[in-house]
């Protein structure tokens, strides 16, 4: 308790303990001077409440939207593919965030980008994503289930609004990608848990179990059924009429099952290592070929520590929650969500050491410090936001919160249990609003996030690029050796990465591959979450 009382202090003594660098700098503010509405009143505010971070969620979105979007091939084109597919997740839990705090002014932007990412339906490299890994291929549900929340978010407050239009053919595309990445679900390695792909040596990783329970409970909530039996997750497309799908219907079990059995896996995996963090994963002692498994145990660990291996559980136990109403899930939340504050460095505020996911209270990867990220990697912290915003969504009461929602399967909490799940949400949001200042101030004159928010010209005490026993294949590639490797080293793609760039630029965020799109990704996801604790 004491923990939760000290972060509930009112963020305005943490103002007064730390200036926020930049936001306040008058030579960002001057020389920012955007072509979208609603920017020149961004300055000076410092977004402790809604008056200044909706605006600034809404400022990150269309900067987003007019930088990158491309409205000729309906893609973001300097995204890869499974960035994209968080981008438009992204998006669409902005649109849902503003729908449900500020629909009245904002309504025309909301239709303009639900638009867009409807658009993106078309625009999303389908026939690419299929033939990619297990982890890849799970955004895209997720994705496409963030649509279908969205559209019935918004049809029960607009009745002109025809986005049921496009339900079916997002739940088709979400359906198909379930069956393909079950598929690597396997209990003949490690008595359970998800391959990260069958391409290289075995190697259950966090990610991809994480994205197993994640999106298997949202098909089980939020999948409307489908019943377009073609194979090809491209709707109109042609198939051989012998491989016809079988409809599907809303709610069904084996998807609550999925979820349980990988969450009942994961959580016992000894996946966390000694601050309570996920690490990247585990291959298998000795492991040589499908014939000779080795140890055939998850036994051989790699201790990576990424952002968004803190962050996808959060909201596939959040799903677990609603559709079981077991408290042990929403507990397993709250420890998780500690030690990723503890491992910020939030209790030593201002000693400038690295705290093992960040320093002085600011969320960060390793490679953020020295610009090393890999396009991958640029895209980890705006993920792990996005998932605490689901993670902190109020509990559901009873009907009348679920009107767009007629055959709702979700649970409803008692008044106690939605109270303590605000309280500790509460307790988050000081730590959501120092992230967010500081990210804030990274922005560029054109309203870019800069990806190192903490961006310090001393580099946190105890820092290093590549701790003990993690292999960081993230950033540094997948290693040609038979731990990582299957034999005769089939190539493999490794998407992202890129070397690092020791330019002396004056502004940190500009080393290595700069601010990008997913940069300004992660600044939206962000300030979601801040408007959404803010507001919730
Ligand atoms: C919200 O912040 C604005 C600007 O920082 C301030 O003027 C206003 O009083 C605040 N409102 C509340 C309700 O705290
Ligand atoms: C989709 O991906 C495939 C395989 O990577 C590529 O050959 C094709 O050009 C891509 N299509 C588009 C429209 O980018
Ligand atoms: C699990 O994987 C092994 C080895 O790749 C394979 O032989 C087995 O058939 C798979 N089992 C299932 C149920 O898919
Ligand atoms: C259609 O699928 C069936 C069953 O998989 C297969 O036997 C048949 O050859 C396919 N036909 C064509 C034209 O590809
Ligand atoms: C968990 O993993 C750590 C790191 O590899 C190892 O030291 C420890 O023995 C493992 N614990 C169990 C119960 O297997
Ligand atoms: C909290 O973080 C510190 C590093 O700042 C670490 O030494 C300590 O072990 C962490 N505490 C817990 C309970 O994980
Ligand atoms: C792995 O194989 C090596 C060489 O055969 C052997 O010495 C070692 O004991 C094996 N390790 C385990 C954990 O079985
Ligand atoms: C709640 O979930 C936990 C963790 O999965 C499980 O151990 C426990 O048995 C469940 N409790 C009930 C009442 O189902
Ligand atoms: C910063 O605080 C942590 C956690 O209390 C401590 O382990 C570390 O030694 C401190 N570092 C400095 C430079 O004071
Ligand atoms: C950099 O970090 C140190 C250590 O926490 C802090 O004292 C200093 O104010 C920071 N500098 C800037 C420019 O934020
Ligand atoms: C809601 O569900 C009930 C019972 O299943 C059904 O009779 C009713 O038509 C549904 N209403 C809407 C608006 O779909
Ligand atoms: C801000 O960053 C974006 C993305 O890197 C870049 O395209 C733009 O030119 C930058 N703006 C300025 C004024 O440097």
């Amino acid at each position: 308790m004491a923990f939760s009382t000290l972060w509930m202090l009112p963020p305005v003594l943490f103002l007064l303990l730390k200036p926020i660098q930049g936001v306040d700098d008058p030579k960002i503010s001057k020389a920012y001077t955007p072509s979208h509405k609603s920017a020149s009143c961004l300055f000076h505010r410092e977004l402790e409440n809604g008056t200044s971070s909706i605006p600034a969620m809404v400022d990150a979105l269309e900067v987003m939207q007019s930088q990158f979007w491309d409205s000729s091939t309906s893609t973001w084109p300097d995204g890869i593919d499974w960035t994209r597919a968080t981008f438009n997740t992204h998006v669409l839990t902005a649109l849902s965030v503003m729908a449900t705090y500020e629909d009245f002014t904002y309504s025309s932007e909301i239709k303009k980008y639900f638009s867009e990412a409807a658009a993106f339906y078309t625009g999303e490299n389908a026939t690419s994503l299929i033939t990619q890994k297990y982890d890849d291929q799970q955004w895209v549900i997720l994705e496409w289930l963030e649509g279908i929340k969205f559209i019935n978010l918004y049809s029960g407050m607009d009745a002109t609004f025809e986005g049921q239009k496009y339900s079916p053919d997002f739940a088709h595309r979400a359906r198909v990608f379930w069956d393909l990445a079950s598929q690597g679900y396997n209990t003949t390695l490690c008595g359970g848990g998800m391959l990260w792909t069958d391409q290289l040596a075995p190697y259950k990783n966090a990610i991809t179990n994480q994205l197993f329970v994640a999106s298997s409970i949202g098909m089980y909530l939020y999948f409307p059924g489908d019943s377009n039996p073609n194979p090809s997750p491209v709707a109109d497309s042609t198939y051989n009429s012998s491989q016809a799908l079988p409809p599907i219907k809303a709610h069904d079990p084996r998807y609550l099952e999925a979820a349980m059995e990988e969450y009942n896996w994961l959580s016992t995996s000894n996946m966390t290592n000694a601050q309570g963090l996920y690490v990247d994963g585990f291959h298998i002692t000795n492991w040589t070929s499908p014939t000779s498994i080795g140890t055939g145990k998850c036994d051989a660990r790699d201790e990576s520590v990424y952002t968004y291996n803190q962050g996808v559980l959060l909201s596939g136990i959040r799903g677990l929650w609603d559709a079981t109403g077991n408290e042990s899930y929403l507990t397993d939340g709250y420890g998780l969500m500690k030690s990723v504050i503890n491992a910020t460095g939030w209790q030593s505020m201002s000693n400038g050491s690295w705290a093992g996911l960040g320093s002085d209270g600011i969320l960060q990867d390793l490679c953020d410090v020295d610009g090393s990220c890999s396009q991958d990697a640029q895209n980890f912290k705006g993920i792990f936001f996005h998932h605490l915003t689901l993670f902190c969504q109020p509990l559901a009461m009873d009907e009348s919160q679920q009107k767009s929602q007629n055959d709702s399967v979700i649970f409803n909490a008692s008044p106690t249990q939605a109270q303590d799940h605000q309280i500790r949400c509460e307790g988050y949001e000081p730590w959501i609003l120092h992230n967010a200042q500081y990210a804030y101030a990274t922005r560029n004159v054109t309203g870019v996030y800069g990806g190192w928010w903490y961006a310090n010209d001393t580099i946190p005490t105890g820092w290093t690029s590549s701790p003990a026993g993690a292999a960081d294949v993230m950033n540094k590639g997948i290693p040609q050796n038979l731990i990582w490797r299957l034999p005769g080293n089939p190539s493999v793609p490794d998407a992202g990465t890129t070397p690092v760039v020791n330019g002396s630029t004056a502004d940190l965020n500009d080393r290595g591959r700069g601010r990008t799109v997913e940069t300004q990704n992660g600044g939206l996801a962000l300030m979601t979450c801040l408007v959404n604790a803010q507001e919730g």
